[in-house]
Order: C-alpha cells, then sequence, then structure tokens
C-alpha cells in the first residue's frame, strides 16, 4: 500500500507587527475588547511591493523544501490555498511554479477559504495514495489586511484576521504506522453569505462600482456570533469523526492543531472535548486569523519547539467560510 506523510512544513510571516493599540487608534475598538473576545493581541500585516500571497506562500514552500531535504524539481504538484490570490486569475499556484525551479508540473488553487489547508492536504493524500505523484507541495497563505477598512463599520472583522503563509511537503510513504490516516471534508452552503466578500464579483457587470464602495459592499461582511456557534459544533463533530473512523478516542490524541479563528473557539472545544490545554496549540494571540495559513503555521512552530514527536497522534481541524469544516489525523 502507498500512503502518505507530511516529510517537512515550512512558514513565512510578514514583518510588520501591528498591535491592538495601533488599531484603536484608527477606530473605536480597544485593546481590551479585542484581548477578551478573541485572545489576539499582535497580527502581522503585509509589506506592499515585499510581499504577495503568491511570494508569502513560496518563501513557506522553501522553508518546507529545505526541512524535507527536497529540492524544487523533486515536486511533482503543486497545491496552494487562499481566499487572497495576488489576482483574479490566473491562480497563485503558477506564481509559485514560476518562482522556484520546478518542473512544468500541475498546479492548483483551492478556495476553502480557513478550511482550505485540510481541504489540500487531503487532495494531495488521494493523488499519492492513487500513485499518480510522490511530491506534493501544499501552501496556505493569505494578504487579508488589505481587505479589512481599519474603521468603525468594519470594527469587528478587521481586528480579527492577518497576513502569513505556510507550507507542508507530502510525500509516498509505505510506512503504515507514520502517515495521514484519513481527512474528512464538509460544506454547508446554505451558509455561504455568513461570512462573505462579495464584491467586486461576476455576478454584476460592472463588478465595481462607487456605490458599493459607499455601501461597504467591498469589505467581508461576518455574522460573528452565528459563525461561532457552528464552529464550536463542527470542530469537535469533525475531530470525532477522524477519531471514530481509526478505531481511536481523544484520550489517543497528544496535539490537536485546530484553525485559528478565536482563542474562545479553541477553549470551547478543549472543554467540551476534555482535552488538556497543552495537547491543543494556540498561536492565535500573536498572528490573529490567518485563514488558510493558520494550521500550517501553527503546525510548524509546534514542531520547532519540539511538541511533535515521532509515532505521535495528530489532529488538524478547521471551520470557516462556506461554510466548510474539515479534520486530518495524522500518526506523525
Ligand atoms: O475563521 C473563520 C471563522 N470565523 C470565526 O470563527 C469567528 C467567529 N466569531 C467570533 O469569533 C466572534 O463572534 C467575534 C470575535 C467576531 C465577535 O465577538 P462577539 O463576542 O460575538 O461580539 P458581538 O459581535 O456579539 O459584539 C458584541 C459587542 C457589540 O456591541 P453591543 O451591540 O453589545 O453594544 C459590538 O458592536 O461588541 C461590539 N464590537 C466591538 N467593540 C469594540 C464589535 N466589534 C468590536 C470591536 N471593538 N472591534
Amino acid at each position: 500500500m502507498i500512503y502518505s506523510r507530511i516529510a517537512g512544513l515550512g512558514y513565512y510571516l510578514p514583518e510588520q507587527i501591528v498591535t491592538n493599540d495601533d488599531l484603536s487608534k484608527q477606530f473605536n475598538t480597544s485593546n481590551e475588547w479585542i484581548l477578551e473576545r478573541s485572545g489576539i493581541e499582535t497580527r502581522r500585516f503585509f509589506k506592499e511591493g515585499t510581499d504577495t500571497t503568491s511570494s508569502m506562500g513560496t518563501r513557506a514552500a522553501e522553508m518546507a523544501l529545505k526541512n524535507a531535504n527536497l529540492q524544487a524539481e523533486d515536486i511533482d504538484f503543486i497545491i496552494f490555498a487562499t481566499l487572497s490570490p495576488d489576482y483574479n486569475f490566473p491562480g497563485a499556484a503558477v506564481l509559485v511554479q514560476r518562482a522556484l525551479p520546478f518542473r512544468e508540473i500541475g498546479a492548483l488553487d483551492v478556495r476553502a477559504q480557513c478550511s482550505g489547508f485540510i481541504y489540500s492536504l487531503s487532495v494531495a493524500d488521494q493523488y499519492i495514495k492513487a500513485g499518480m505523484y510522490k511530491n506534493i507541495l501544499v501552501i496556505g497563505s493569505e494578504i487579508q489586511s488589505n481587505i479589512l477598512e481599519l474603521s468603525d463599520r468594519n470594527r469587528s472583522f478587521a481586528v480579527l484576521f492577518g497576513d502569513g503563509a505556510g507550507a507542508a511537503v507530502i510525500q509516498a510513504t509505505t510506512d503504515v504506522n507514520r502517515r495521514i490516516l484519513s481527512t474528512h471534508l464538509h460544506s454547508q452552503g446554505k451558509f455561504a453569505e455568513d461570512l462573505i466578500l462579495e464584491h467586486p464579483g461576476s455576478k454584476i457587470f460592472d463588478r465595481m462600482n462607487p456605490k458599493i464602495v459607499e455601501e461597504g459592499r467591498h469589505l467581508p461582511v461576518m455574522q460573528g456570533p452565528a459563525v461561532f456557534k457552528h464552529a464550536v459544533v463542527r470542530f469537535p463533530e469533525v475531530i470525532m469523526e477522524a477519531l471514530n473512523a481509526n478505531n481511536l478516542k481523544v484520550e489517543d490524541l497528544d496535539l490537536l492543531v485546530p484553525h485559528q479563528a478565536n482563542l474562545r473557539i479553541t477553549q470551547n472545544i478543549q472543554k467540551t472535548m476534555n482535552i488538556p490545554a497543552e495537547k491543543v496549540v494556540s498561536n492565535i494571540h500573536k498572528y490573529g486569523n490567518t485563514t488558510a495559513a493558520s494550521i500550517p503555521i501553527a503546525l510548524t512552530e509546534a514542531w520547532q519547539e519540539g511538541k511533535i514527536k515521532e509515532g505521535d497522534l495528530i489532529c488538524l481541524a478547521a471551520f470557516g467560510s462556506g461554510f466548510t469544516w474539515a479534520s486530518a489525523l495524522l500518526r506523525w
């Protein structure tokens, strides 16, 4: 049997650190509100002219390749998860393909928002198990600071999001004891408008006009409390789905790496599922919500900090716009 495993991890974070106090100088918010409601202390904002979503993804990919002891030419396929590609088209994956000396391989963008990294991991896992590819680069990268309006009307959204990138090399293996055990993907499109960035979109002829900007319909909109309520149900559900599929129990978990949406969501999952806090990775205080990048950044940091040992059982889980939600269970 062919399985797949994570052979290398990497991330890239833009240099500019933005504090809650920096934001509260620009609109009506406060460090206390942001910290209490989300757990966020700082986030990173990209530097125009230096960083793009694809260039940050490329930097993360370089680190993942190095950690996997591979060269760009060893990669067979690129998958790029993002809600903030450099261009409306082409996708970001082809821009990574041209940035490093890859062969003329397939390059696919995945649009699953906060679940994008796990969706991409699942796609990579299937290609590898089918015997089609041996080494696949999976990237999650976002520039979101420029879709936030630092204003009162956008304040509940603007305080939560940040920029960053993470990457993983997924590699074929025959080792049944160290591999991706399973992935589980879900969606519920009836909630598509509960977390949405509508314009510029293709539904109207002029795509963008002054009225849209005046009404703020070019800004992301989130029904925050509704998203929160769904998230705290779907996270435990999809984590249990992964454990049940492998005849494993919550107590068997060594590490849970949830998408970093809100510290209160992470704490809620931990308490509902009775998982010790030290087994749950949280770095939202540093980076805010980086959407498709949050899981690979958190996983890479956990690995760098020595929190991951050979043979550990690791669960990745995400919930976000779509709604989409997903989990992956790994034996490291
Ligand atoms: O990653 C994708 C998935 N996303 C998520 O999972 C996010 C889920 N939702 C959340 O994390 C939370 O709902 C938020 C952090 C977005 C909001 O927290 P909340 O506790 O649900 O606050 P709320 O939206 O119910 O607002 C409470 C109050 C309101 O004032 P009133 O009506 O009680 O007077 C808001 O106007 O807080 C006010 N508020 C703010 N105050 C200061 C909203 N945003 C801010 C702000 N600063 N930035």
